[in-house]
């Protein structure tokens, strides 16, 4: 089977993380049918480690009203260290996509406040119907989480060609505790991310958000000769 590779590309360029909801839920045959693609993706060795709880209305709001107050009364603690520093050119492409996000949202810089309610707009999780949370055996190592991308990969844009909006969310993934006591995660698995799901609110200032992309040049170089020749 073939697809008119064109058309994948603008798919792929289609897509973009969504960060205000509306309340309608996704199909449940849309769902399974989107967790059913994806659980084609690759993996090493085939071992297909991605582990996935996805909730529902109206549970989904009440996991949410759990996650802010976590978030508002105390430290984040993830499975999986998130990182720190960031030295350049991530630095500057971190900075770059906070900025264009903030600018959507009408916050200012030096507008704390305004910072922070975004922050927790994370925990509301958008106000999302749904969440996917995404844990992984962590007896697997680092290349399991590699399989993990490639599965995120495949569903966002399965997520796209089905008119489904999503953001991935490292986010959700700082209260593991919370998540532990309400879902079925086995202690031997670390959680990595969440995935907020369901239909775009065009009237969410924060879906104007727009993030650009280096030339290919700076990330791919095809070489045709051994270094130095
Ligand atoms: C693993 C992962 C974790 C992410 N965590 C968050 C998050 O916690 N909150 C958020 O608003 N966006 C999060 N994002 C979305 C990124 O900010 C977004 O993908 C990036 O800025 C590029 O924008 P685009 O998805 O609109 O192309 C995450 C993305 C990935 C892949």
């Amino acid at each position: 089977m073939t697809i008119d590779p064109r058309e994948l590309a603008a798919l792929l360029e289609s897509r973009r993380s969504v960060r205000g909801f509306r309340p309608d839920p996704i199909a449940p045959d849309d769902l399974t049918a989107l967790f059913t693609a994806a659980q084609r993706a690759p993996s090493w060795c085939n071992i297909q480690p991605w582990r996935v709880v996805v909730t529902a209305p109206p549970y989904t709001q009440e996991l949410s009203a759990a996650l802010v107050a976590a978030a508002r009364g105390g430290f984040p603690g993830p499975d999986l260290a998130f990182p720190i520093d960031y030295p350049q050119p991530y630095l500057e492409h971190r900075r770059a996509c906070g900025g264009a996000l903030y600018t959507a949202m009408g916050i200012a810089r030096d507008d704390k406040m305004g910072r922070y309610d975004a922050w927790l707009r994370n925990y509301a999780l958008f106000d999302a119907p749904h969440v996917a949370i995404v844990s992984v055996d962590k007896r697997l190592g680092p290349y399991a989480l590699v399989d993990l991308g490639v599965w995120l990969g495949m569903l966002l844009t399965q997520a796209t060609a089905m008119g489904i909006d999503a953001c991935p969310m490292a986010s959700v993934a700082a209260y593991p505790k919370v998540l532990r006591q309400q879902l079925p995660i086995a202690e031997t698995d670390q959680i990595v991310f969440g995935i907020v799901l369901g239909y775009a609110d065009p009237d969410v200032p924060a879906n104007t958000t727009r993030t650009t992309r280096a030339p290919v040049g700076d990330n791919v170089v095809v070489v045709t000769g051994p270094k130095g020749s």
